[in-house]
């Protein structure tokens, strides 16, 4: 029993019940379940809005998913969930209430924290983002000398860079062509350097990403940033037309020159992580537009719904998650590979790090007890084919078990050429063939059936068993962006909610913040830096010697 009165997770009935299982189970193979249910295929799928899914080939059967969902009723997942979407203050460490899905909720939605509704505040910033975006794309913004803003670089880190960044290279096709748009997000100077060399400033827009305007890196390279406009236009009041703020922390915006006027506001309840459809959307909503950005959001709004509302049989958030816990709490695995079948994807996977990783990488839960079970697991992946022509051996044939999904879609985004539009059946071809190798293998049999000298049969057999999710959506949409995102944040929360870990804080990246500003002076100034260790002092002379310091 912890303090809090809770029973231990891992001294629950539920969770003994799901060990003994998972010992009853341990030879079972999808080829026998399959043979046992034909309907299987079918059966165990979902519709929910444009995603289909498919979690057929998974290692569980009917009484896999009802000891999970017992699991979930035990742990209060729904309760937990009903808390957030009301607003109350279930990031516990922070004393900060969880609401990404009121960024999503109509306006006449009513959703309280601290007694005050903040609807019409996401729908003011909404509206102002909006108006903004349609300024700039239309030319009616124009930068200091006059001139149409061609360029839009995001400077921000983290859920400041990596929604905006993913979610415009995944509606690529939805975006103006006619603007450049760039995230700038490594403290290292190359990449500002990189994203700026070819703009004239004259027509750069750039927008400083920060929930807490803190963070050192967007704070360093937006200053110069601002130095590398100022030297091309000049005058200081050039920064009103060509800085924009998205932020918190409006104190710390105006202290860096920033003219409030020209600041997207959100809020604390809102987690950098989950905030890509706050302000901290901007530069994606100039790129495709106020009207698909909130497609977007009707995509998210889609999914809060389902998981708001549908049974625990029928919820996918939960059964994603549940399944995650299935492989990670009692069959040990260790990552979960994430691997899109469409190019624009391929930013999905390092924004799903952050949500997930960031959100759930815990070992203590929430009333500070260490947890005696595993955590989040490492989320990893790149686009499908090119993952089969590099990793995927290891998937199909080594010691480790790794769950993954597949998302694909069955039309190819419609800008495509004639000939460009005849390659989606390869690809997908690809991505079916892959999810069938990795369930059923081949066997010892159908490998010497085929004439294989028996020296190279074991090298040649696969075991199969290597559990998927298939998601299938008609075609990549705004909404179905949105949709995918929220299906994965709910996951995500499943799991924490489970696992009884603040899946909100993120105090495990403070150490190394500290230690960097401490440590600085020492590479600079060679300053004598008390509490170094033998090893990373040495490594810091090394650094000077080669510096030329
Ligand atoms: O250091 C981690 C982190 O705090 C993330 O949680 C956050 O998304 C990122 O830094 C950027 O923070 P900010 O938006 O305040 O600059």
């Amino acid at each position: 029993m912890n303090a809090d009165g809770r029973t231990r997770l891992n001294q629950t009935p539920e969770w003994t019940a799901l060990a003994k299982h998972r010992e009853e189970l341990a030879d079972t193979r999808l080829r026998e379940l399959f043979a046992a249910d034909p309907s299987r295929g079918t059966g165990y799928t979902l519709q929910v809005g444009d995603l289909y899914i498919d979690y057929s080939k998974h290692l569980v059967t009917d009484e896999t998913l009802r000891l999970l969902r017992a699991l979930a009723a035990t742990t209060d997942v729904f309760g937990l969930r009903d808390a957030m979407f009301r607003g109350e203050k279930i990031n516990v460490t922070e004393d900060r209430a969880v609401l990404h899905t009121a960024l999503r909720a109509p306006r006449d939605a009513v959703i309280e924290v601290d007694g005050e509704n903040v609807v019409p505040a996401v729908h003011a910033v909404l509206d102002k983002m909006g108006d903004f975006a349609g300024r700039v794309r239309s030319g009616a913004w124009t930068g200091h000398t006059g001139r149409r803003i061609k360029n839009v670089v995001n400077i921000g880190i983290g859920g400041s860079d990596l929604g905006p960044a993913m979610a415009y290279e995944v509606l690529r096709t939805f975006t103006d062509r006619d603007l450049t748009v760039r995230f700038v997000s490594n403290v290292d100077g190359a990449d500002l350097h990189e994203a700026t060399r070819d703009l004239d400033p004259a027509e750069t827009l750039f927008i400083i990403a920060s929930k807490t305007f803190t963070t050192v890196e967007t704070i360093t390279n937006a200053t110069s940033a601002r130095a590398w406009l100022l030297a091309a236009l000049g005058d200081e009041s050039a920064v009103a037309k060509h800085f924009v703020a998205l932020s918190t922390n409006a104190e710390k915006v105006t202290e860096f020159g920033i003219d409030p006027d020209n600041m997207f506001e959100f809020w604390d309840w809102v987690g950098g992580r989950y905030s890509y459809d706050s302000a901290i959307g901007l530069s994606l909503m100039i790129a495709i537009g106020p009207d698909r950005f909130r497609e977007m959001l009707d995509g998210f709004r889609l999914v809060d719904d389902h998981f708001r509302t549908a049974p625990a049989e029928a919820n996918a958030p939960l059964l994603l998650g549940l399944l995650g816990i299935w492989y990670d709490n009692f069959l040990d695995a260790q990552t979960h590979a994430v691997l899109p079948y469409s190019h624009y994807l391929s930013k999905f996977t390092a924004y799903l790090q952050q949500l997930d990783m960031e959100s759930n990488g815990k070992s203590v839960q929430r009333d500070g007890n260490p947890v005696e079970w595993q955590t989040g697991p490492v989320v990893w992946g790149t686009p499908g084919t090119n993952g089969q022509h590099a990793y995927y051996q290891l998937i199909h044939q080594g010691t480790k078990l790794i769950p993954a999904d597949f998302i694909g879609f069955a039309r190819p985004v419609a800008e495509l050429s004639g000939e460009l539009k005849a390659q989606h059946d390869l690809l997908m071809a690809n991505f079916f063939a892959q999810t069938q190798a990795l369930a059923f293998g081949k066997t010892a049999e159908e490998v010497r059936a085929e004439g294989v000298p028996e020296e190279l049969v074991a090298h040649k057999t696969f075991r199969g068993d290597r559990p998927t999710t298939t998601i299938l959506a008609r075609e990549l949409t705004p909404s179905v962006l949105g949709q995918l995102v929220a299906l994965y944040e709910h996951k995500v929360f499943v799991q924490g909610a489970v696992w009884n870990i603040d899946s909100f804080d993120q105090w495990g990246v403070e150490l190394g913040k500290v230690l960097a500003k401490r440590v600085e002076p020492a590479l600079t100034e060679g300053a004598e830096v008390p509490g170094l260790d033998p090893s990373t002092k040495a490594l810091v002379a090394r650094y000077r010697e080669l510096r030329g310091r």
